[in-house]
């Protein structure tokens, strides 16, 4: 049996909610994505020119993440989930992806949104995902989906 390991960012709760359905279902470990400084309301305020998501996606600076995964080396299957920003992973995902060697691993994304399809979210991951790997799914969830049946055929 392979070792599997869920991976998530949520600012707002919607996508820790599905990474727990994700992990239950998968059945490996989970670790949170936790900026260092948390974001507050005023911080994710997209309709503010000047908010702090709006700085960092423009700046496009790493942003500093709390702690690190264990024994990374041992996942072979990763589910990495986050919610939809600008069209596709917040900056912080990217910073959490460019601190390991993805060698060897099958990584599948999922999301939360609050519309937005999964677009060109893999496209623009890809180059902060280093080693030859493959992205086996990405997948935006909306309520009432069948999360388990989808994590079920991925994990083997
Ligand atoms: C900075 C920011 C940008 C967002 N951009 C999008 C977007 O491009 N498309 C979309 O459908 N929803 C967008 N959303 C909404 C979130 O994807 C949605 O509310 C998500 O479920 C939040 O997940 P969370 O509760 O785990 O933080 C954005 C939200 C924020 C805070």
């Amino acid at each position: 049996m392979s070792k599997v390991l869920t991976v998530f960012f949520s600012a707002e709760g919607n996508t820790r909610a599905l990474a727990e359905r994700v992990n239950a279902a998968a059945g490996g470990d989970i670790f949170e994505v936790k900026p260092v400084e948390p974001y507050s309301k005023a911080d994710i305020n997209w309709k503010n020119p000047i908010s702090r998501c709006n700085k960092e996606k423009i700046g496009k600076k790493d942003i500093p993440i709390v702690g690190t995964v264990e024994n990374f080396g041992d996942y072979t299957t990763v589910f990495v989930g986050f919610p939809i920003w600008y069209y596709g992973a917040p900056n912080i995902i990217n910073s959490f992806m460019k601190q390991y060697d993805w060698t060897g691993k099958r990584i599948a994304l999922f999301a939360t949104s609050g519309g937005s399809d999964i677009g060109k979210t893999v496209g623009k991951l890809r180059p902060y995902v280093t080693g030859d790997c493959r992205i086996i799914a990405a997948q935006v969830f909306k309520s009432g989906d069948d999360v388990e049946a989808w994590v079920s055929g991925l994990v083997k």
